[in-house]
């Protein structure tokens, strides 16, 4: 697992105040999606728990896995007692117990992408659903990113994380919508968009930065002397654009008979 994917305790109290949270309005899609009632879920990657509450309050049993031990004890601090927690990778948690939904919040891309599918279809009831969805924190002015990208450029060349199967930035259906459509596994695949945007203080977008991943593996000088840099070009206020991208997909009735052999 790289060093990358489990940088994120380092800052989990910023990673919870400063990163958004998920709208109910996700709950309902995912909900409308499954056509009937979700009793329980197994989440991937429940960082600080931002995605688990959201399911928690709505009556789902949720099974939270996280392998960071700072961000699971912040996750604690937020979440229902129900919740049941697991430190663990995805790829070591044990096939056995199903349930009616499996999702991964900005996870997914971090677990190992050999043998993913068949391990996600094996956690999922007959006729479960699988979702999974994410929401980068962009600055809204082009002229704003123009300026941050040129502060960046002496440390970093990019801060988003590059498309797992290399889909390119202009084409429709996203990763892993195009994993899961070519996927046996799966079926009825959906790719939906929950349009968000709000404002925050130029300082709070640059503490937004300190849990980026990308910035998480600069050494310690060079992180602060981009931030500082970019500070310098930000405004008081941004205007952040921050959509959500959500993938849905049901376990295929074929699956179903292989996964449990598998
Ligand atoms: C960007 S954070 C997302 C946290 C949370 N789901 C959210 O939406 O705020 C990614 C999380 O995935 C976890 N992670 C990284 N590799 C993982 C793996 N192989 N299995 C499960 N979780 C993993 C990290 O520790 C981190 O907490």
């Amino acid at each position: 697992m790289s060093g990358r994917a489990l940088s994120f305790g380092a800052m989990a109290a910023a990673y919870e105040r400063f990163r958004p949270g998920y709208p109910e309005e996700l709950f309902e899609q995912v909900a409308a999606y499954a056509g009937r009632p979700l009793r329980t879920a197994l989440e991937i990657g429940a960082g600080t728990g931002k995605a688990t509450r959201l399911f928690a309050r709505r009556g789902v049993a949720v099974t939270a896995i996280e392998p960071d031990a700072a961000m699971l004890a912040e996750l604690r601090k937020h979440v229902p007692a129900s919740v049941r927690t697991l430190q663990a990778l995805f790829e070591d948690v044990r096939p056995g117990e199903t349930y009616g939904l499996v999702y991964a919040a900005a996870a997914l891309h971090w677990t190992d992408p050999d043998g993913r599918w068949p391990r996600v279809a094996a956690l999922l009831e007959p006729g479960g659903v699988f979702a999974c969805f994410g929401a980068p924190t962009n600055l809204s002015d082009p002229a704003l990113v123009e300026a941050v990208r040129e502060a960046r450029a002496p440390f970093l060349e990019s801060d988003e994380v590059p498309s797992p199967d290399g889909t390119p930035p202009g084409q429709e259906m996203r990763w892993p919508g195009t994993e899961l459509l070519r996927s046996d596994w799966f079926t009825d695949v959906r790719q939906a968009k929950i349009e968000r945007a709000f404002t925050m203080s130029g300082r709070d977008y640059v503490a937004h930065l300190s849990t980026v991943s990308a910035y998480l593996m600069l050494p310690d000088a060079e992180r602060e002397e981009a931030f500082r840099r970019i500070a310098d070009v930000l405004p008081e206020t941004v205007d952040i654009t921050s959509n959500i991208t959500v993938h849905l997909a049901r376990r295929s009735a074929e699956a179903h008979a292989g996964a449990n052999s598998q």
